[in-house]
């Protein structure tokens, strides 16, 4: 296969040009960082999994109708994506207490949120992602209005489809991450919103319902061990451990 041009790489995965135009390749590494880049280190297997389960997951949300970046999986470690041009923010949403909003308020990690939290942060490595409002995207031009409400809505819409989702094999979604980019519709001749980056517990927390065990990163951001087999048990649970 010719080497494909490499556009950006981050912490996680690799942009690659793809093979049409409007097209990349969004390759998934093994490397690992915590505490804004303060912890690196790597999760042997973690790029074939998360590649397995974003995929996965990006397809049942399709199937519910919410855009996504997606087009197909390539292979182990690779997936074919529409190019989009990548909004900076970070939408978290919550529904149990961990992490930085029960370090932020003095809540006890695993409180029920009486509701679902949507919290926005600027895409920064240099500021380490600072906690914005809507006030600060619509000021600074990340996003207007009309886009930001479509990110809550769709960010919602995600956080109740994929709340049932990993309930059903047993899991707590507690919190995730999302990232949305635009997309141009040469049928309608608008841009639209579209969900981008990845769904895998890189980006989600997922406690067992029984046990609360941690099958996430948090296994590697606080050295709990287990970290691959936390990944392979949620593609397990969700029944597609990568053949091989
Ligand atoms: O650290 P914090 O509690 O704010 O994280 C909330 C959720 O967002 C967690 O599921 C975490 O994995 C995810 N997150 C992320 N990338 C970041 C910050 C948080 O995927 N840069």
């Amino acid at each position: 296969m010719a080497r494909r041009r490499q556009l950006y790489e981050g912490k996680a995965k690799i942009l690659f040009e793809g093979p049409e135009p409007g097209t990349l390749v969004q390759y998934f590494k093994d490397d690992a960082t915590a505490f804004n880049n303060q912890k690196k280190g790597t999760i042997t297997g973690k790029g074939v999994l998360n590649n397995r389960i974003s995929e996965y997951l990006m397809q049942r949300l399709q199937e519910i109708g919410i855009p996504t970046h997606f087009v197909r999986r390539l292979n182990m470690r690779e997936q074919l994506v529409r190019e989009v041009e990548i909004i900076p923010i970070e939408v978290v949403v919550r529904n149990v207490a961990a992490g930085s909003l029960s370090k932020r308020f003095g809540i006890q990690d695993g409180t029920v949120l009486p509701r679902s939290i949507v919290e926005y942060y600027y895409k920064s490595d240099d500021l380490g992602d600072p906690m914005i409002t809507e006030e600060h995207i619509t000021a600074f031009g990340w996003a207007a209005i009309q886009d930001l409400d479509e990110i809550m809505s769709l960010s919602l819409r995600v956080n109740d489809y994929l709340s049932g989702l990993f309930l059903g094999i047993g899991l707590k979604l507690v919190d995730f991450k999302l990232e949305f980019g635009r997309l141009y519709d040469d049928q309608t001749d608008e841009m639209h919103i579209v969900l981008a980056d990845e769904i895998s517990p890189d980006n989600c927390r997922l406690w067992d319902v029984r046990t609360n065990e941690r099958l996430d990163k948090d296994r590697f951001r606080r050295d709990m061990g287990g970290v691959e087999e936390a990944y392979q048990e949620v593609a397990r649970r969700l029944g597609i451990l990568p053949e091989g």
